[in-house]
């Protein structure tokens, strides 16, 4: 087996990381990689497996976010028959699956207390019980974990422990946005359309016009990779004539139309409607504490991302939170939100 998709990109950034894991991916320890979502982690994951002597034993994936807390046990450490209503038969989990191979839990959160004090069983002593069982089994596995949130907060509010985290960063790869990396831009583009034109039929594919290729540098690409990806094929797509280039880029697909603004602007286009006096310092205190909210319910509460779509450092967030006496946890609708 080989990894079957290459990783696009010439620019200095993406040439680091992609030197940093091949350093890593023969040695034989936990790897953590950090980055925004649609950077890429999961196939660096998988070139660290496929430059492993594990390259031909499996690579499986699981995505922990996709788990409840209780389901997330048995998925990791199988479960034996009888654990829980509905389990008749017996099973293995990704670890006894994994076995001389790699495990990629990809969108590492939360994970109740019972399932992280396994985990760092599993790191410490390659030893497991399945869900319901007696019997230790033993497993060899290369542990590769991602995540887009930010470890130290959950770590600081009591939601991760410091002692498995220890343990799951022995190596950390940072993976840069696209907006760090945009001489990467032409390239993924280039890529990206190409193979949707020939998904499409096209007898060719005719490049970007000047213009379309400025947008695309131009953009900030919250998204990032997956972001472009979509970008691009909308575009190819939509473009009427393949045998001119592609002069269209839609990029933010939740805009409203003819409104000139970007769907995370819009609600700031509505006319102020105001009292004859004001207090102005609460005023403007108020709508910020409506605009940073809303964004940060659209973020389902993570502040790292509301960070990102504010265009903010999770500091500047963190700072601005105290200004304004706001618990995030805790944080009631303001008015206007
Ligand atoms: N350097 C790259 N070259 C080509 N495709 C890439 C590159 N980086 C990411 N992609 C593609 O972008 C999408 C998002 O990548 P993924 O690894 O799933 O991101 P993440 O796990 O960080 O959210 C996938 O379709 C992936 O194949
Ligand atoms: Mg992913």
């Amino acid at each position: 087996m080989k990894q079957e998709q290459r990783m696009i990109g010439h620019s200095l950034a993406l040439s680091e990381t992609l030197e940093q894991v091949t350093r890593l991916a023969p040695i034989n320890r936990p790897v953590m990689i950090l980055g925004e979502r649609g950077t890429g982690k999961e196939l660096i994951a998988e070139r660290l497996h496929f430059l492993s002597q594990r390259w031909d034993e499996e690579f499986i994936k699981l995505n922990c976010a996709a788990f409840s807390e209780n389901l997330l046990d048995a998925e990791l450490f199988g479960h034996d028959s009888g654990a829980f209503t509905g389990a008749t038969k017996s099973r293995a989990g990704v670890f006894e699956r994994a076995h001389g191979g790699s495990l990629l839990l990809d969108e590492l959160g939360t994970m109740d207390a019972r399932v992280q004090e396994k985990l760092l069983r599993v790191i410490e002593y390659g030893e497991l019980t399945r869900l319901g069982g007696q019997q230790a089994r033993s497993v060899d596995v290369r542990l590769i974990t991602s995540t887009n949130e930010n470890l130290e907060q959950a770590m600081d509010e009591g939601r991760f422990r410091a002692d498995l985290i220890d343990r799951l960063t022995f190596a950390v790869i940072h993976v840069p946005p696209l907006r760090e990396r945009k001489d990467d831009i032409p390239d993924l583009a280039d890529h990206f359309a190409m193979k949707m034109a020939i998904e499409l039929g096209h007898e060719q594919f005719s490049g970007f016009s000047s213009t379309a290729m400025e947008q695309l540098m131009d953009w900030h690409w919250p998204g990032n990779i997956r972001e472009l990806k979509n970008t691009i094929e909308r575009s190819v797509a939509l473009n009427d004539d393949p045998s001119e280039p592609v002069e269209h880029i839609l990029l933010d697909p939740l805009r409203k139309p003819n409104t000139g603004s970007t769907s995370a602007s819009t609600e700031g286009n509505t006319k102020l409607e105001l009292p004859e006096q004001i207090d102005f310092q609460q005023h403007i205190a108020e709508y910020e504490q409506a605009v940073v909210y809303q964004i940060f319910r659209r973020q389902q509460g993570n502040q790292q991302t509301t960070a990102d779509a504010l265009g903010l450092t999770y500091h500047q967030l963190r700072a601005w939170f105290k200004r304004h006496n706001i618990q995030p946890k805790n944080w009631v609708r303001p008015k206007n939100a």
